[in-house]
């Protein structure tokens, strides 16, 4: 069994290649990565060596060089995670964003369909996708598998849009696919652009807390590897055609998580009760800022017997153990590029 894991270099990536890796040792990875400012070898650092891993590095937006990396190692199977990742990022840039994510995807699914070429035995496409597809809730219900799209910014339309290729070629070309929409993630190797490591390394810096609009929007959280075990499990267990979503009911108004981030920050640190939170500063709102997402993940649940194995506040704890003990790798990837996106996003 050889599987392409695409984008593992990134956050969520590296800990599916890692749990890949070290739970299916007879199982050959190979990590396709481009290595954007998002991908960090770094991250696999701790299994850059075992005997079923390989690195590859390439863009999947390259049509050609897809064709011949498929050609020439005849992949079992494919479980796609790179993308554009952040919101931000595509409300300033959104072509990169198509390119990417809608473009890539529609390379890879070509190059499965052109190498399985019809024999689809022990083969699947696995596309990881978000629950921001869906668009915005307001303070009532959950999303389901049938909730129809409507996509806010340029990153979840062209998420939507890749989910929407996928379909395409399992519906038209019989390719064996199966798709998950998970909740926003957390914990160890989240590059600091995203809410909580972002605020993580202010706070340790004491620079402001740029809390967005009134800090009224509500996220549903994921630690990362249970994130990681449902994939696996969905991978191995999902039916193809289908469509799982993965979520942590486990709701947060931004300002709350913050708060609790602040304290959790103080104790460890050694500060005074309330000194990280006085950093909190209110700013421009995001444009299209969806409200409220909430995941119902109860088919993933019953059918795979899947649920998330840590409460938020011991994996926000953790994470910011992880942050604290890795300085270093914060202070590398906060280097150089990073400082110009921080002054043209905040300034
Ligand atoms: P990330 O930005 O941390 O990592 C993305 C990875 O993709 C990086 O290693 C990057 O180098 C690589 N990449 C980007 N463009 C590439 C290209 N053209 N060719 C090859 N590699 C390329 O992202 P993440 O947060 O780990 O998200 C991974 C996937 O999970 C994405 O598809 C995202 O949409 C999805 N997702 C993320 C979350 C979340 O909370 N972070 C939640 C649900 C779904
Ligand atoms: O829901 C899944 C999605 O979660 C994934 O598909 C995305 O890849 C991932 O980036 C994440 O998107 P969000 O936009 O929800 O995550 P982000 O960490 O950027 O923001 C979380 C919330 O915090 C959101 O309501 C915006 C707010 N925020 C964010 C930043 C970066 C702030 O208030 N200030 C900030 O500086």
């Amino acid at each position: 069994m050889h599987i392409l894991i695409t984008g593992g270099a990134g956050f969520i990536g590296s800990h599916v290649v890692r749990h890949f890796v070290s739970a299916h040792p007879d199982c050959r990875i190979t990590n396709l990565d481009s290595l954007t400012y998002a991908g960090n070898l770094e991250n696999l650092k701790d299994i850059e060596r075992k005997p079923n891993y390989r690195f590859v590095r390439g863009d999947i937006t390259d049509r050609a060089f897809i064709g011949s990396l498929f050609d020439e190692n005849r992949f079992d199977g494919v479980i796609h995670l790179a993308a554009e990742s952040h919101v931000d990022r595509s409300i300033a840039s959104p072509l990169q964003f198509v390119l990417t994510n809608v473009v890539g995807t529609v390379n890879l699914l070509d190059a499965a369909r052109s190498c399985w070429n019809g024999d689809f035995v022990g083969k699947r496409f696995y596309h990881i996708s978000t629950d921001e597809v869906y668009g915005s809730l307001g303070s009532e219900g959950m999303f389901t598998e049938e909730t129809p799209y409507d996509p806010h910014s340029p990153y979840s339309a062209s998420k939507a849009s890749s989910d929407h290729f996928v379909r395409a070629w399992h519906d038209t070309y019989g390719l064996p696919a199966v798709i998950s929409n998970c909740s926003n993630n957390y914990g160890p190797y989240q590059f600091p652009e995203k809410l909580i490591p972002l605020f993580i390394n202010n706070i340790l810096l004491k620079k402001p807390l740029p809390v967005y609009g009134k800090g009224e929007n509500v996220r549903d959280w994921l630690w990362v590897i249970d994130h990681a075990a449902a994939i696996d499990l969905i991978y191995h267990e999902g039916k193809n055609g289908e469509t799982y979503n993965i979520g942590g009911h486990n709701e947060w108004k931004n300002i709350d998580l913050i708060l609790l981030l602040c304290d959790i920050m103080d104790r460890k640190l050694g500060r005074e009760p309330g000194e990280s939170a006085e950093l909190i500063t209110y700013v421009t709102d995001r444009a299209g800022h969806d409200l409220r997402y909430a995941i119902d993940s109860g088919k993933l649940q019953r059918e795979l017997g899947w649920s998330p194995s840590i409460r938020f506040e011991e994996g926000l704890e953790r994470t910011v153990e992880w942050y604290l003990a890795n300085q270093e790798w914060l202070d590398k990837v906060t280097s150089g590029a990073y400082m110009e996106y921080y002054e043209t996003m905040y300034h």
